[in-house]
Formats: C-alpha cells, structure tokens, sequence
C-alpha cells in the first residue's frame, strides 16, 4: 500500500464560509438525530466501504446531492437520483435542513485512503492523462490534481473515497442509471471506460490526496 501524497488540509473552512445559508452547529445535531450517523459516521467518514465518506465534502455538492436523492424518490428515479436507500433517507429532509448538514459536513476533516500499489502506474495514467485513442478526457481536468474537485463549479472530491462505493457510481453513471450530472459530464466519460478501468480507478482514488 501505497500514500501518494500528503494529506493538505486545505479550503474546507473557506468554502464552508462562502456556502453562508447552512448552519454547522445545526447541521452536527441533524447528523444524530435524522440518523446519518448509522451509515456515515459522526463526522461523514462512513465506517463501511459501500457507504461514501462524505467529510470534507464541498457542500454545494452535497446539497445538491441531497436534492437530487429527494428528487429521485419522489419521480421514481426518472429526474434526479435515486437509490433504495439514499432516496428514502433523503425525504425526510427540507431545504434547510440539507444546507446545516451540507455546512456540518464540509467542515469535517476526511480521513485519508490508501492506493494498492499494483495500480498506481495505470491509474495514474488514466487519471492525469485520459486516454486521447479512446476519447476519455483526463479525470485531473475537472477533478483537480489531487482529486479534491471544485466545490463552486460542482466536480465533487473524490479523493480517499471507499473503492467500492466509487466503482458503483462509475457502473452508474456508464450504463446511465445515475443521471444527475450536468450536460453528461461523467456519463460521457464512464461511457468509454472498461470494466477494468473502473477496477483501477475505484482502487486508484483511495491514496490520492
Ligand atoms: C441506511 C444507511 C444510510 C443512512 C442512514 C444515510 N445514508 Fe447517505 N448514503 C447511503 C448510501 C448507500 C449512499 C450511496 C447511494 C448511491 O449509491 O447512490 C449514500 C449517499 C449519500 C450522499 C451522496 C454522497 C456522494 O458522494 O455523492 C450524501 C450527501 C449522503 N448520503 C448524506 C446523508 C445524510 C445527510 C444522511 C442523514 C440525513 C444520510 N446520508 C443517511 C446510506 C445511508
Ligand atoms: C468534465 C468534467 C469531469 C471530468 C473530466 C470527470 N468528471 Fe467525474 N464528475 C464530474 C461532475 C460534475 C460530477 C458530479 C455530478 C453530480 O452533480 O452529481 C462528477 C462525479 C464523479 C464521481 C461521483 C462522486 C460521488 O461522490 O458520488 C466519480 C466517482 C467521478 N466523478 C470520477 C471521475 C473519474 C474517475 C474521471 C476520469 C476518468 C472523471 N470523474 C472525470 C465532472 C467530471
């Protein structure tokens, strides 16, 4: 195992502090009492690897992903995003509700992944420089050098999350059954990876930080 770079604590209080609408104090209560903490953790690192780790999170996103889970529910999952679980979880919350546990969440420090070594040198690859034979635009264009995102422009961190939960969301965004990324972003990419790709990759973003 393998850590590809140091741990940078770096914008979280910022972006927290320009996302004004959430309340974090309110957001940490909600984390008990609407339950997230069953599957997420006290503080968004999510015990389980099936269970996104969403500390440190931008909270635009993660706004927007409570939104879109609620929506997903409410439509049968043909607007937003819907997953069994998520959705249902989802429901219960208003809009504010969303923002205090999108501020909450953002403030809280991630706890770093590992990379296993035997995919450093093609994930790598994938991730830095696409593939230009294939069409598959470099995932470091919209998701930054060390996977951190951009919260304002919505490309979601996805440094250090759980390689199973990733691998399910680029199986969903491939065959088109997670649709919520604006003009097909990610579907246009995931549409072109191989199943191996999405094997690498998915192991691959654990250490990058
Ligand atoms: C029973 C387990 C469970 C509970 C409780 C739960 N979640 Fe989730 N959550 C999940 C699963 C599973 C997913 C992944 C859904 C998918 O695959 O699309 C998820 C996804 C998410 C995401 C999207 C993450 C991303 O990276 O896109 C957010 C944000 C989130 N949950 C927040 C919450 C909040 C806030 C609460 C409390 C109101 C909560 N969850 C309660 C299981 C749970
Ligand atoms: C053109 C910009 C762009 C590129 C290039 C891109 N992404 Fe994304 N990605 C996005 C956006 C935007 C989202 C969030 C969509 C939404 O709002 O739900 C996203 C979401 C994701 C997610 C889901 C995160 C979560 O927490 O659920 C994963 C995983 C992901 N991207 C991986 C990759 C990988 C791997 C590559 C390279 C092969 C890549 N992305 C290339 C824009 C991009």
């Amino acid at each position: 195992m393998k850590r590809l770079g140091l741990l940078v604590c770096l914008t979280v209080g910022f972006s927290a502090s320009v996302f004004a609408k959430g309340d974090a104090q309110a957001g940490e209560e909600l984390v008990t009492s609407k339950g997230c903490i069953a599957c997420h953790g006290a503080d968004g690192n999510s015990p389980l690897d099936i269970y996104p780790s969403i500390a440190g999170q931008h909270a635009e996103y993660i706004a927007k992903q409570l939104r879109d889970l609620k929506l997903g529910g409410e439509t049968a999952g043909t607007e937003g995003r819907y997953d069994p679980v998520m959705s249902s979880q989802a429901a219960m919350l208003n809009e504010q509700e969303m923002l205090d546990l999108a501020a909450f969440l953002a403030s809280q420090e991630a706890k770093p992944g590992t990379t296993p070594e035997d995919v450093v040198e093609k994930g790598g690859q994938l991730y830095r420089g696409g593939d230009l034979d294939r069409g598959i635009t470099a995932c470091i264009a919209c998701h930054g050098p060390r996977g951190n995102g951009l919260g304002l422009a919505g490309f979601p961190d996805i440094s250090g999350q759980k390689a199973a939960y990733l691998k399910s969301q680029l199986e969903r965004f491939k065959a088109g059954t997670r649709a919520n990324d604006l003009n097909g972003m990610m579907r246009d990419i995931a549409a072109k990876l191989t199943d191996e790709d999405i094997e690498i990759l998915s192991q691959y973003l654990g250490g990058l930080h």
